[in-house]
């Protein structure tokens, strides 16, 4: 649980989130939210986007960080993103540099956490999160993206009321 001057990001992350959901219904701005609360709140989360599964391929429906990917649109089955699409789980990268699957977005990136977000078995898109931190991610992160994934099934499958 990653803790600094007896701050719970985590615990600020999920009341953030309660607030998102309570404060708007449309899907954009709920990915739009999901990404800046976790890259404003958690400091080892540098970037954080949401692919959406179209076809065979991944398309970035939102962003938050320091620069924007030219991986818009990844096939699933490439990189770390399209192995966890085409697998349906989650996957920690602790050392990009170490994983011939990795596509490189940013040169400052070390370490990548990407989370299907999943309606049973169907894969509908996922969370993607990079650090520049080494070995950055562990069971909480993972614990709190899966959360989220879910909680994000549901309002794509509810689709857009706003
Ligand atoms: N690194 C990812 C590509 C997406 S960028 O990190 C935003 C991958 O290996 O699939």
């Amino acid at each position: 649980m990653t803790s600094y001057k007896g701050v719970d990001h985590y615990a600020t992350v999920r009341e953030r989130v309660n607030d998102l959901f309570r404060s708007t219904e449309s899907v954009q701005a709920i990915f739009d939210g999901v990404c800046a609360i976790l890259t404003e709140t958690l400091p080892h989360y540098t970037w954080a986007g949401i692919y959406l599964v179209e076809g065979n391929d991944l398309v970035l429906a939102a962003w938050r960080g320091p620069a924007a990917t030219e991986h818009v649109r990844i096939p699933i089955g490439e990189g770390i993103c399209g192995y966890a699409a085409a697998h349906g789980e989650s996957i920690i990268v602790p050392d990009v540099s170490k994983d011939p699957r990795y596509l490189q977005c940013f040169a400052e990136t070390r370490a990548e956490i990407v989370v299907p977000i999943l309606a049973g078995d169907r894969v509908l898109g996922e969370i993607d999160v990079d650090s520049n931190q080494l070995n950055a991610f562990g069971a909480a992160d993972q614990e709190i993206l899966e959360e989220l994934a879910d909680r994000l099934a549901s309002t794509i499958l509810k689709g857009d009321r706003a």
